[in-house]
């Protein structure tokens, strides 16, 4: 099943998600509005909301809180691209200009609080302790992941376990806090709870991995966003770390420099490395490794059309192009 099919066999429970999140969008504030507005009608791919949906299902739901918390982890998630494209310096999002190339950083930093608030206000309504410390456990380490991210730039002595901890906190904690959602809303025993967010955990860390693979060799038109974007901000990205690893000395020395000096010139020259040194290859199959044990992690749940595609997911973040 692809993405489109998975999306479309969700249509219905999408959609009232979707109403929710334009709905809930409004403010008295025209520029909040105009922003917000923009950046969710330029799209995504609302995977994350899906996750939602899918969990509770899985698991038996049968009530209408899976809707809003579903939109409340968009909102989540739109207000960390707001932040994250200020503090990347990225001008391309959703295969248009970023917010902050539009409106500007400071504009998009405000609405970003916006969007964070208004999650806040809605994980409220639901009335639900549990519900609320996993959103704000996760907002929280989201947060520190990003100036864990910050701390490393232009490191280039960063690892590969260094690495993985900062794309679970900035990534994986998300995904896996959208399916512990869905076990909370449905009160399941903590082993089946516990297995449902090892699987976000795992696949939002194939997520990552595909990401940052694709930030060196996707079609800018599919992924909609800019290539190279990682090393013009020093990232110790997988990639580099690996191609680091088993380039030879003179290799390894011109990708340290990339990563010290953060320059977009050397793209072609460290792609080169890259690709010589199969780090593209490496960086999926390790996304490939995390799916797998993502489906794992699904083995006690009962076999239903949510669980199959939940399987689908699993295969469709380790094999994205977009
Ligand atoms: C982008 O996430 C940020 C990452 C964690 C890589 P998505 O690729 O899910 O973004 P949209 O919502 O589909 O644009
Ligand atoms: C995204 O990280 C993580 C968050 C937004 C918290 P990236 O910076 O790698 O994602 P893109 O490439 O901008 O989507
Ligand atoms: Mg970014
Ligand atoms: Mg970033």
């Amino acid at each position: 099943m692809s993405f489109e099919a998975i999306k479309q066999s969700l249509a219905s429970d999408m959609s009232v998600v979707d109403r929710i999140i334009r709905t809930r969008l409004h403010s008295d504030v025209a520029l909040v509005n105009q922003m917000s507005e923009y950046i969710i009608n330029n799209g995504g791919k609302r995977l994350r909301p899906a996750l939602v949906v899918l969990s509770a299902k899985a698991l038996g739901y049968t009530g209408e809180y899976h809707h809003c918390l579903a939109a409340v982890v968009e909102f989540i998630h739109t207000a960390t691209l707001l932040h994250d494209d200020v503090v990347d310096e990225s001008e391309l999002r959703r295969g248009h200009a970023t917010a902050s190339a539009l409106f500007g950083n400071a504009a998009s930093v405000l609405v970003g609080d916006f969007l964070y608030s208004r999650a806040f206000q809605m994980m409220v309504e639901v009335n639900n302790m549990r519900v609320m410390q996993t959103l704000a456990d996760a907002t929280n380490t989201i947060a520190e992941g990003e100036v864990l991210q910050l701390l490393s730039c232009h490191d280039a002595s960063v690892d590969a376990a260094s690495y993985l901890r900062v794309i679970y906190c900035k990534t994986a904690k998300l995904f896996e806090a959208a399916m512990r959602l869905g076990a909370i809303l449905v009160q399941v025993d903590s082993a089946s709870e516990e297995a449902v967010a090892k699987y976000g955990m795992h696949l939002g860390t194939a997520f990552q991995l595909v990401d940052d693979m694709l930030d060196y060799s996707g079609d800018e038109q599919t992924t909609g966003k800019n290539l190279g974007d990682d090393l013009s901000e020093g990232k110790p990205t997988l990639p580099l770390i690996y191609a680091m690893q088993h380039g030879d000395a003179r290799q390894a020395a011109m990708i340290k420099r990339a990563i010290e000096q953060g320059n977009i010139e050397g793209f072609t020259e460290v792609l080169q490395v890259i690709k010589q040194t199969g780090a593209l290859e490496y960086t999926r199959q390790q996304a490939k490794k995390e799916s797998d044990a993502a489906c794992a992690a699904l083995s006690i749940l009962p076999d239903t059309a949510y669980k199959q595609s939940l399987l689908q997911l699993a295969n469709f973040a380790a094999t994205r192009q977009f």
